[in-house]
């Protein structure tokens, strides 16, 4: 623990490029003007633009305007992938034939890993069922150079606190809470495996500028008050929206009073009010976490940085910055809360929970306690949450519920194990499970007889608590508290009990009552490394070796490169399916028992809009032909494909909104799609389809909807003047419908230059595979 750097630490690939950035901030200083002021979030970002002045001035009314309406091109500085979405973004990635990664990356493998028994015999059960999947990440990362971490090692966020976020580093993540790294001061934001790609390649990656809401913190947390309470606080105030589009910038005398690791529990969360991600500034905190963590030399330069003054201060947000929108909370007098059932912002304080399970006639008793994840399993959230345990085992208490703890990495198992914290948990009755997600992600074989469709309650210090999350069982409703509540309660097993105030009987008679919560920040002895096993391999680029993809796996398969734009108008396109209502990433493509399919085209894309409704008879995935004979939606656009038909689909308004899902693009233009005509398009799923080389097409005329059908032949008029142009002009469709009349229908687009080298050459990746090869 004295900071030395270890041998299989890469320190230099850790350690963001400071003085580049410093330069790169002194160059958004002149686009902008010496005087304006910027916020933290602002610095690192503006800081990581490809071109300062062409991101920050366009559409902008010359940089006044930025927030909200600039599209920002980034490059950031590392990329970290889960094991479920790293499979399409390694795949994504092979088939632009880059001999390694642009930039640093690793892949961590904890989403597919159970949790049942305990660690010891559910993480060989998941290896053995997962091999295929986890041989081909660990094939791919050695040959690209990308650290990977094996199942075992740690959840993903928890692993890259641990390693890779520092301050005024910009990272993307394949996962909703990558912004758990922003406790660090990283900007870190959560990304769908095509945006990864982007950065694995060197291309820049786009993002609408965000807003910046402030929180301002003063006071500081005593008691049974926790990090997590912040933001279950703030989540009730904002939110599962409130946070969209904005970026959350903490600031204010209480950022000093909080832990490393409870600044990154408070961004973790903020993926639950909606927000790109959330930071703390650069803290007097963040120095002995990075020291404990043997990065001595990032603790160093970020102090250095973080001395200057503020025109080259990259870590601290400008003493007169503005936000779009200020919130305050007074450290001092916040009181812990529960946040469920159901949802996240659904925010109760303490005090008053009882009468709240009362009034909506909640269970009043409950079957399990779940704490850690990579939201909650610090050093101090562990340690606080044993103080308890303690307390209690000398009163004779045990659990009555079943009690779960989730190591989030296995140097915190390890460091947990060596300080007798994890004994002191297994003798009062809990089972340790791996370092991975479980329970969490539904990946949870519960043993205590509760049946599927019975209403009951668990308390959990995870982060989501949508219906049917942990256990698949909708009726489930999962209270999400700090460790040290949720600890305490399992205590009682009682969803009314409140720690501070009520007693719990003992066997001796003597009513007990526990003392508030006493915890460290970082071991004294230093954090202990744990297995060998689970390091990760270095990011060494192998050229030979050679990535394991079965041919007959059912799980997994190679992309082939989509097929160029003819250089013609497109003629002879059928409409497949014409959506009525909402149509979202999940109704495009499913989640649920298909996420196996993840790293199969073929095999996912058998779920292809099958939640969509037929706009003319109100049938969910049931589409008809010409002949009109009916099928599902998958089989006929196989069908038309194999037959050479190429198709578009027709939509109403947001189409593609919820996630920035690759594969609801992927599989309709691997099943033949090449348009989708809507009234409107979610932005970041029409940046995806044409990423995959899909032409999205916006009705002039919103009725014209009603113009065309399913079955109609569509001829594009001007198409491939817009795209050999780079984006100028618009393309009319030539309809012809069944009883032979014809309609004409106007559209508009929003191609750029970019896209439509994307469209032209097939993809995406089609386009950066061919300069390669120049
Ligand atoms: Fe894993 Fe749950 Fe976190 S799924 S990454 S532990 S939110």
């Amino acid at each position: 623990h004295s900071g030395i750097p270890h041998p299989h630490i890469d320190i230099a690939s850790r350690t963001p490029l400071y003085q580049k950035l410093v330069k790169k901030l002194h160059e958004v200083r002149k686009v902008l003007g010496h005087s304006r002021q910027l916020t933290l979030a602002e610095k690192i970002l503006y800081s990581h633009l490809d071109n300062p002045e062409e991101s920050l001035l366009t559409n902008t009314q010359n940089g006044a305007n930025i927030r909200g309406t600039a599209n920002l091109k980034l490059k950031p500085d590392r990329v970290a992938m889960q094991d479920a979405s790293a499979q399409m973004a390694l795949l994504q990635f092979m088939s632009c034939g880059l001999p390694s990664t642009a930039v640093p990356a690793s892949i961590h493998c904890d989403h597919m890993i159970v949790g049942e028994k305990g660690a010891d015999t559910d993480l060989p059960a998941s290896i053995k069922g997962n091999k295929e999947v986890f041989d081909f990440l660990e094939s791919a990362a050695k040959k690209y150079g990308i650290e990977f971490w094996p199942p075992g090692a740690g959840i993903i966020h928890q692993s890259v606190l641990e390693n890779y976020s520092a301050p005024g580093l910009m990272m993307l993540g394949t996962d909703s809470h990558t912004p758990n790294a922003g406790g660090l001061g990283a900007i870190a934001i959560g990304v769908g495996g095509a945006d990864a790609v982007d950065a694995l390649v060197d291309a820049p990656w786009e993002l609408k500028a965000p807003k910046i809401l402030g929180v301002e913190l003063v006071g500081e947390l005593s008691g049974w008050s926790s990090p997590k309470d912040v933001i279950m606080y703030l989540a009730g105030q904002l939110t599962v929206r409130g946070g969209t589009g904005y970026v959350i910038e903490y600031f204010g005398p209480g950022v000093e009073t909080l832990s490393c690791t409870g600044m990154a529990t408070i961004c973790n969360m903020g993926a639950e009010v909606g927000a790109t991600t959330s930071l703390f500034p650069f803290s007097a905190q963040h120095v002995p976490y990075l020291v404990a963590t043997h990065r001595e030399p990032i603790a160093r330069a970020a102090q250095a940085i973080a001395s200057a003054p503020s025109v080259q201060n990259l870590l601290r947000a400008d003493p007169d910055a503005q936000y779009d929108k200020v919130i305050a909370i007074d450290l001092s007098t916040l009181e812990p809360h529960i946040n469920g059932p159901m949802t996240p912002d659904l925010s109760t304080p303490l005090s008053k929970f009882a009468s709240v399970v009362e009034e909506y006639n909640w269970p009043r008793t409950f079957g399990a306690g779940l704490i850690g994840s990579c939201t909650n399993s610090s050093y101090q959230d562990m340690t606080r949450a044993e103080d308890l345990v303690k307390q209690a085992s000398a009163a004779g208490l045990s659990p009555k519920a079943d009690f779960f703890i989730t190591p989030g990495s296995e140097q915190i198992r390890a460091t947990l194990d060596r300080d007798d914290t994890l004994s002191t948990f297994s003798s009062a009755g809990g089972t340790i499970l791996a370092n991975a997600c479980g329970p969490c992600i539904g990946q949870w074989k519960r043993t205590d007889g509760v049946k599927k469709g019975e209403s009951n309650a668990i308390f959990t210090s995870y982060n989501r608590n949508f219906r049917g999350r942990n256990d698949g069982n909708p009726l489930t409703m999962n209270f999400l508290a700090s460790p040290e509540l949720v600890t305490a309660m399992s205590y009682a097993g009682s969803t009314t009990f409140n720690p501070i105030t009520d007693t719990l009987p003992t066997p001796s008679g003597t009513p007990f009552r526990f003392s508030p919560p006493k915890g460290s920040d970082l071991p004294a002895a230093g954090f202990a490394e744990g297995n060998p096993e689970f390091f990760a391999t270095p990011g060494v680029p192998t050229p030979s070796e050679e990535v394991k993809v079965d041919p007959s796996s059912t799980r997994l398969a190679l992309l082939d490169p989509f097929p160029p734009f003819p250089n013609s108008e497109l003629a002879g396109l059928r409409v497949l399916y014409k959506v009525k209502g909402q149509c979202t990433t999940d109704t495009i493509s499913a989640a649920g028992p298909w996420l196996k399919y993840k790293g199969h085209l073929p095999n996912i894309s058998e779920n292809t809009l099958i939640g969509a409704i037929n706009a003319a008879t109100d049938e969910v995935n049931t589409a008809y032909d010409v002949d009109g004979t009916t099928s599902g939606i998958p089989d006929l656009a196989k069908r038309w494909r194999d037959a050479g038909i190429e198709w578009l689909v027709v939509a109403e308004h947001n189409y593609g909104e919820g996630s920035a899902r690759e594969h609801a693009a992927l599989q309709p233009r691997y099943l033949g799609g090449r348009v989708i005509l809507a009234k409107s398009f979610a932005r970041i799923h029409e940046t995806n389809l044409k990423k995959q080389g899909v032409v999205p097409l916006i009705f002039v005329n919103e009725t014209d909807y009603d113009l065309i059908d399913a079955c109609d032949d569509v001829t594009t008029v001007g198409l491939l003047d817009v795209l050999k142009s780079g984006g100028k002009g618009s393309v009319e469709l030539l309809v012809k419908k069944k009883g032979g009349s014809e309609v004409r229908v106007q559209t508009k687009h929003t191609l750029s230059g970019d896209q439509c080298g994307f469209i032209i050459a097939g993809s995406a990746l089609n386009l950066l595979a061919m300069k390669g090869k120049e």
